[in-house]
């Protein structure tokens, strides 16, 4: 049986980079897929990355997680069309690469609406409909930068670092009613996201990597796998680094 066989996965941030690969993965392994993508071409995108035989559980979910109305509708629709959740995974995200003097209010209110707001809206829902069958887990993609910071990066690294505190105090309290929570919290990984780092600021930091080579999507994709299966079904409050052991001393 497969890892994730029969489960209903929600993934937000599908349209491309470690949410696209989460969906690949969840669909490999068995799962119904809501990918959340805020446009059409996005969705398209992502549905063009597989061949037609592998897309029949991949539905779309066609909203801006900001978008307080339209992600409680969501909501309401899994509920009458699917009746239960049983993943969510809390992708999407933004970074703002400012440095202190110089971020706008706005950009840090944008940055945090996503990167925070919308995660926590996020888990009240999924725990509405989860705590009805008493299981569920929830996935939140953090950062490395949370526990390691990194120049130019404050803010960005404040959200994340929102994450874990998130993460342990709803592990205590969705405990007593199955739902597991755990951060996964990537090193660098080459997506659009990181597309932008100069070569020879990529290249110090790779020299700064044991395993000599940066995360690839799939690589994180594969830890989020993990966490949402039975495999993981012990494991709730953490946080798991995939980073290439980039943080050790
Ligand atoms: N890449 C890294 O090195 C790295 C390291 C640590 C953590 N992370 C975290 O990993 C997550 C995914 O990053 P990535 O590298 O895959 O980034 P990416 O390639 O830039 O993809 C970001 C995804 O988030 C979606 N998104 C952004 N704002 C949204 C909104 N308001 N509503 C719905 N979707 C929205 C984007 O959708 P559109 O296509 O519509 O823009 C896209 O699908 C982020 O939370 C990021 O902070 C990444």
């Amino acid at each position: 049986m497969s890892l994730l066989q029969d489960k209903i996965v929600l993934v937000t941030g599908a349209s491309r980079g470690i949410g696209a690969a989460t969906v690949k993965c969840c669909l490999e392994s068995g799962a119904t897929v809501l990918a959340n993508c805020r446009t059409a071409a996005g969705f398209q995108q992502l549905r063009d990355s597989f061949e037609d035989g592998d897309t029949a559980r991949l539905h779309w979910l066609h909203y801006d997680v900001v978008d307080s109305d339209a992600v409680k509708q969501q909501f309401r629709q899994i509920q009458s069309e699917f009746g239960r959740l049983d993943g969510l995974v809390n992708n999407a995200g933004i970074m703002v690469e400012q440095a202190i003097a110089m971020t706008a209010k706005k950009d840090m209110n944008n940055l945090f609406n996503i990167n925070v707001s919308a995660v926590y809206e996020h888990i009240q829902l999924a725990a509405r409909l989860m705590t009805r069958n008493r299981q569920g887990s929830i996935v939140n993609v953090g950062s490395i930068v949370a526990q390691q910071g990194a120049k130019g990066q404050s803010a960005y690294a404040m959200s994340k670092a929102s994450l874990a505190g998130l993460t342990l105090s709803a592990a205590k309290e969705l405990g007593a009613v199955g739902i597991r929570i755990n951060t996964v919290s990537p090193g660098f990984v080459e997506t659009d996201l990181t597309a932008h780092y100069p070569s020879d600021k990529k290249q110090a930091l790779l020299a700064q990597i044991p395993l000599n080579r940066f995360a690839t999507a799939g690589d994180v994709a594969k830890s989020i796998r993990f966490l949402l299966s039975e495999d993981a079904g012990y494991i709730t409050g953490q946080d798991i680094g995939v980073n290439g052991a980039l943080t050790l001393p």
